[in-house]
This record gives structure tokens, C-alpha cells and sequence, in this order.
């Protein structure tokens, strides 16, 4: 088993992350056997696509790194590191290039929500990111990939590209990657909107809760999240067509353990004046230990700069025979 996953470092982490893919990555790691191993790593390569300064994009890898070993990805464990310093998956990437075909980048989702009216004006890089995604996973022929609902379609593309490729140069070289995608929380929706996901590119920071709010904040922004006047339901059928509350329920249900229907069964009855503080105070406690984690390992820029160096030593050293068989596969001598 080859577990990898991936996050853009722009931005802070926030609990759609968090739920969606950062908790199974870190549960992933936990229960891995001798025989399996896990690559985790800052998309920073992918990141290119947003225009940033060059402080604010080293800021935002060493941020990113102290956020997701705070969250428990332990670098002694798992490989944890980001693209740049490991050139073989932009020179994969030009290599599956040649087997992508623009008909299919042509319906990525992703692509068409963040180009938005302006396709013309879009990069280049925004176009064939999910190429780049797809040289990521098979580069280390990752069988499982744990991330949220709005990857899936991303990982559909890996696995058309490695089987384009396997076919077309006649070889058996890339592995076919699992998406590994979560029942309860593939998708956390914005605290302002039920329709929308939260996201960290949303103006507004009521929208979402980031792993370095404060207790105060945190509380803060549970008591404003859009709900409804309605009282909570014996059970989740009740959610139905009920957007906000039903996020809000399934976010309270992901934090604790359980299913939507057993908080139900505890809050039946009860306003949202009564769940929210119940939710937040959830929140709190379990995201204070990872802030106060968070900021002890941001005042060490050295160590963190360690931790991506010796992943990316290990990540180098996994991806290599692929991309070699790959160039080779291709009659490209190097
Ligand atoms: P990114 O940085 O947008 O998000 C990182 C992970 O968080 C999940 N996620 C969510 N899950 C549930 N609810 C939400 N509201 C929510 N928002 C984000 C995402 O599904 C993702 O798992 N293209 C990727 C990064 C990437 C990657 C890869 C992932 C690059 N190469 C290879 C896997 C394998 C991205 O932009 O994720």
C-alpha cells in the first residue's frame, strides 16, 4: 500500500481540509503496516496558478509543513515534503503531457469554477494542473489517495492518463491510484453559505474556520454561520433540503465520531441557539491543541526547512525508477 495526498499551500489550512482529507491522511499514517509507506506533500508547484510574492510563497510552504505536522503527520513516519524540491514531478508531468489529451482537461470541473468567464485569460498552468496532480500520484505509484469530494474527478484523470500511457508504450508502469474519499465529510460547506464549499480562496473569512483561529474566533464564527429557524430533527431525513443545518450537523458529527442521525437523536427538539455553542465548544477543544502545535513549530524556520529537506531526499529517491522507466518507455535517452 503507497498512500500520497496532497494540499496546496496558499492560504491556511481550514477544517474542509482538515475533515475532508488532513484527518484520514494522519489515520492513514497511523495504521499503516511495515509494508506500506505515505507521501504527503505541499502542492507548491500546483500554487503557481495563484499569483503570490516570492516571501509570501516560502511563508506559505514553512506555514503549510508546521500546519499539517501540528494536525499529526509525523515526517518520521511519513515522507513529507513539497514538489519543488523534487524536480521529477514537473518532468513527469511534461512527459504525460503527451498522453493527456485536451478533450478531457477540457471537462475538469475544477478548471472551469476557478478560470471562470474568462477562460481566455486563464494560465496555461490552470489548464493542465490536473496533469501535473496526475504526474504526483504516479510518479510514486500511490495506490490510495485520500482526499475530499472535489478531487474525485482529478484522480479519474490519473488513472485515464496511466492507462493511455501503459497502452500506448506497451508497458505496465503506472498503478491505477484509489481515491480514498470520506462518507461523512467529503465535503464541508461554507459557515456563510450551504451551497458553496469551504474553501480558502472565499472573501470571506466567516465563511470557514482555520486552524489558526483563536477559541474566541472559532466560537465566533459557529454562532454566525448561517442555519435556520427550524428546531433539529429526530433524525437526518429531518436535514433534508435544509442545507446550512444539515453542514453543520455533519461537521458536528465528523468532530465527534458519530453519525448525523445519533446528533439528531441528542439535539431533537433543540434550536440552533442551544447546538451552536455545543458545536463550537467541540471546536475548541479539539483544535486548540493543534494551533498551540502550530505556532511552537512556526518560530523554527530551520526545522521546518529540515523536514521538507530530508522528505524530499526520500520522495526523490521513490520517484526515480518511474520516471526513468518512463523516459525509457518513451525512447527519450537521458
Ligand atoms: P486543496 O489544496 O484544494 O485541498 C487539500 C485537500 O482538502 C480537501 N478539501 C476539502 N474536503 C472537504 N470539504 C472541503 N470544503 C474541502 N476543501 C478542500 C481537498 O479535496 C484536498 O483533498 N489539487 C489538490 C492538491 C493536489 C493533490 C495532488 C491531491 C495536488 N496534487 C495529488 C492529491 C494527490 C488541491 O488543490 O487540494
Amino acid at each position: 500500500m503507497r498512500v500520497l495526498s496532497g494540499i496546496q499551500p496558499t492560504g491556511n489550512l481550514h477544517l474542509g481540509n482538515y475533515l475532508g482529507a488532513i484527518r484520514n491522511w494522519v489515520r492513514m499514517q497511523d495504521e499503516m503496516d511495515a509494508d506500506s509507506q505515505c507521501f504527503f506533500f505541499l502542492a507548491d508547484m500546483h500554487s503557481i496558478t495563484v499569483h503570490e510574492g516570492r516571501e509570501q510563497r516560502i511563508r506559505n510552504v514553512r506555514d503549510m509543513a508546521a500546519a499539517l505536522v501540528a494536525a499529526g503527520v509525523d515526517p518520521d513516519r511519513s515522507v513529507l515534503f513539497n514538489q519543488a524540491r523534487v524536480p521529477a514531478h514537473a518532468e513527469l508531468c511534461w512527459l504525460l503531457n503527451g498522453t493527456a489529451r485536451i478533450g478531457w482537461l477540457n471537462r475538469m470541473t475544477q478548471f472551469k469554477d476557478k478560470a471562470g468567464k474568462d477562460r481566455e485569460g486563464a494560465s496555461v498552468g490552470l489548464f493542465v494542473y490536473p496533469v501535473l496532480q496526475a504526474a504526483d500520484i504516479l510518479a510514486y505509484n500511490a495506490t490510495h489517495v485520500p482526499v475530499g469530494e472535489d478531487q474525485k474527478q482529478h484522480l479519474e484523470l490519473a488513472r485515464d492518463i496511466a492507462t493511455k500511457f501503459n497502452t500506448d508504450f506497451g508497458v505496465d508502469l503506472f498503478t491505477l491510484p484509489a481515491p480514498i474519499i470520506p462518507k461523512e465529510s467529503a465535503r464541508i460547506m461554507s459557515l456563510r453559505d450551504g451551497t458553496a464549499k469551504m474553501s480558502k480562496s472565499d472573501p470571506s473569512d466567516l465563511s470557514r474556520i482555520n486552524l489558526t483561529d483563536d477559541d474566541d474566533a472559532i466560537m465566533a464564527k459557529v454562532k454566525k454561520a448561517k442555519s435556520d429557524q427550524e428546531m433539529l430533527p429526530e433524525t437526518a431525513e429531518g436535514l433534508a433540503g435544509r442545507a446550512e443545518a444539515g453542514n453543520l450537523v455533519g461537521i458536528m458529527a465528523t468532530m465527534t465520531n458519530r453519525t448525523t442521525d445519533a446528533v439528531c437523536a441528542e439535539f431533537a427538539g433543540k434550536g440552533f441557539g442551544a447546538f451552536k455553542p455545543a458545536l463550537g465548544e467541540v471546536l475548541v477543544e479539539t483544535l486548540r491543541p493543534i494551533r498551540e502545535r502550530f505556532l511552537e513549530l512556526r518560530t523554527d524556520d530551520a526545522a521546518l526547512d529540515a523536514i521538507l529537506d530530508k522528505g524530499a531526499a526520500k520522495a526523490a529517491a521513490a520517484a526515480e525508477p518511474t520516471l526513468r522507466a518512463a523516459y525509457d518507455a518513451m525512447g527519450l535517452m537521458r
